[in-house]
């Protein structure tokens, strides 16, 4: 018991220190962010993010999730097709739909940040400013 204590304690305050290191609202940004997901991602890239072999490509640890996020971005907003996409040797033949007129800067941002931080990827937060720039960018 007397090791038990101060080792609960330890885990506490690594705990404590861990959400402290989060930046804000990365938690209320992830669960706005799986709502959108279910409704506008779900049906191709799967609950997993798994995707479907020669179909919809998986969205773990893709350099494309990972990656540039301004890229990633753009391929939300103005979408993809024609299979340029290629992971593991696979290529996906179904369109990814444009989402600039059915998302809107907060939910994109959001739904990048849920991907960004699910299926066993972590990266930083897509903000709604980012989104914004990008869209008025690429008018
Ligand atoms: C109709 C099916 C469909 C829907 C809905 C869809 N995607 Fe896609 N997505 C695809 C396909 C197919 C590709 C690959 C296209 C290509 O290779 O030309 C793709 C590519 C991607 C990529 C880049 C490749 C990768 O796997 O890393 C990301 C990221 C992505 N989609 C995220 C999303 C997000 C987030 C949503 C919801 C806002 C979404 N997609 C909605 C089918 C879809």
């Amino acid at each position: 018991m007397k090791k038990v204590i101060p080792a609960v304690f330890v885990f506490i305050f690594a705990t404590a220190f861990a959400i402290q290191q989060q930046p804000a609202g990365l938690k209320a940004a992830i669960a706005r962010g799986k709502t959108v997901y279910e409704n506008a991602c779900l049906a191709c890239h799967q609950q997993d993010g798994s995707g479907v072999p020669n179909m919809n490509p998986p969205l773990a640890k893709t350099k494309w999730v990972l990656g540039d996020k301004k890229a990633l971005t753009k391929i939300i907003l103005k979408g993809l097709q024609g299979g340029e996409i290629e992971i593991d040797g696979d290529t996906f033949h179904n369109p990814m739909p444009p989402q600039e007129s059915v998302l809107n800067d907060q939910e994109i941002a959001d739904v990048l940040t849920y991907v960004r931080n699910s299926f066993g990827n972590k990266a930083s937060m897509v903000t709604m400013a980012e989104v914004k720039a990008l869209r008025a960018k690429l008018k």
